[in-house]
């Protein structure tokens, strides 16, 4: 028999007892309802998780947000489980941006030191301090963490909507902006006081957007009535082993006389090689009619280094893709809207990442340029809602 993991919570807001209990009745109503059966026995909870986490039917979505770490999720009414695998024996974190800073950020720290997972609902101040500290509210919920020999996995759940707008940020349809850290230490004896963190600021990771609440699954028809738009890069020559280029590419979009919806997105791949090296890819929409924009809607496209590269009139996030997942599907009753007088152009940010051993590059076919991108589905036959837009700044 396995030894459920030993679960250590630092809130100060509910008794120890009560925690446990609560961790016990969650795990159950957690596998009950992902199962279809009661796990009854809590002992063999580790062993019971440990298969299920292999199952990829228990997680309506994974992605790699990088090479080193992974996260699953899964939405069950209200509440949102989240498992994260990340390549560290130090502390890990995860949660979400208002803006892409990390300034008023709402975010999840753990790690597990000597066979004790510690986990805590913390927040980041605005006053430019880095470090998250512990909530009043503890509304992350740990359900199970462990460390093996180089990774640190912890699955936790939230109300998508903790009603904590202190120090929590509600999920919502939108585009989250997701934010993560990871650090190869843990705080010293478990620690959450203030200062005990190490090296927070060198922690963080730049944010990715996401949409959290796209449902699995989802069927799509491709009526006639919806058309496809491809944007693609341009011969983007692909790094090198273990380096990375992020390269953004500016498209001007046909006039549009009347309003239409986005539907759906799906990545391009150029070639097989390209699975190994497309990482991500943002596409945003840029509001107003700059001559700079114009200009790189003529270019070929350019080594864009992030957040600073891009005009700001561009921060309004149309669609993203992260590698792990094959295409995104509005519902039924939703589209992304596109309209030409409100927005002419669309920037595509592509990060490459060469993951491949060192091996294959070798391999004398080895493909040097690159014109992946995303397909996009629309339609004039418009949908209830729009879609939400969420910007940075301003
Ligand atoms: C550790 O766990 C991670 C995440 O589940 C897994 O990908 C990795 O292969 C494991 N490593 C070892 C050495 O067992
Ligand atoms: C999010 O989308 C789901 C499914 O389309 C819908 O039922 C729900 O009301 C939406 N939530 C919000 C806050 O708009």
């Amino acid at each position: 028999m396995t030894t459920p993991p030993e679960v250590k919570y630092t809130s100060t807001s509910l008794s120890l007892s009560s925690l446990i209990t609560c961790f016990i009745s969650c795990f159950v109503i957690v596998s009950c309802l992902l199962e279809g059966l009661c796990v009854t026995s809590k002992a063999n909870a580790l062993s019971q998780s440990a298969t299920l986490s292999l199952d990829p039917l228990l997680w309506d979505h994974v992605v790699d947000l990088n090479e080193d770490f992974r996260i699953l999720w899964k939405i069950i009414n209200q509440d949102i489980t989240f498992e994260i695998q990340a390549r560290t024996l130090g502390y890990v974190g995860f949660g979400f941006s208002p803006d892409g800073n990390f300034a008023g950020s709402d975010i999840a720290i753990g790690w597990v030191d000597k066979g004790q997972t510690y986990f805590q609902d913390r927040h980041i101040k605005r006053n430019g301090d880095p470090e998250p500290i512990v909530d009043p509210s503890q509304d992350y919920i740990l359900m199970w963490g462990y460390e093996n020999r180089t990774h640190t996995v912890l699955r936790f759940r939230r109300k998508l909507d903790t009603c904590d707008p202190a120090h929590d940020i509600a999920i919502t349809n939108d585009t989250m902006r997701l934010l993560y850290m990871y650090n190869e230490r843990d705080p010293p004896h478990g620690s959450v006081k203030p200062g005990h963190l190490p090296n927070p600021a060198s922690s963080f990771r730049p944010y990715r957007p996401i949409v959290l609440t796209q449902r699995p699954h989802i069927q799509f028809k491709h009526e006639e009535y919806v058309r496809i738009l491809e944007l693609r890069n341009e011969d983007v020559e692909l790094p090198g082993a273990d380096e990375t280029l992020i390269w953004c590419k500016t498209f001007k979009l046909d006039d549009m006389k009347r309003k239409h919806h986005l539907i759906r997105y799906e990545p391009i791949y150029d070639s097989p090689a390209s699975v190994h090296n497309l990482q991500h890819i943002t596409l945003r929409e840029c509001h107003g009619m700059h001559q700079e924009l114009e200009e790189m809607a003529r270019e070929q496209g350019r080594q864009c280094m992030g957040a600073r590269d891009i005009p700001l009139a561009c921060n309004a996030i149309v669609a993203s893709w992260s590698r792990g997942s094959n295409s995104f599907t509005f519902p039924d009753e939703t589209g992304y809207p596109m309209e030409s007088r409100q927005a002419k152009y669309y920037l595509m940010e592509t990060h490459y990442n060469n993951l491949q051993p060192d091996l294959t590059q070798l391999h004398a076919n080895r493909q040097m340029a690159d014109n992946s991108g995303l397909k996009i589905y629309f339609t004039h036959v418009l949908r209830r809602h729009d879609a939400g837009v969420l910007s940075i700044g301003e």
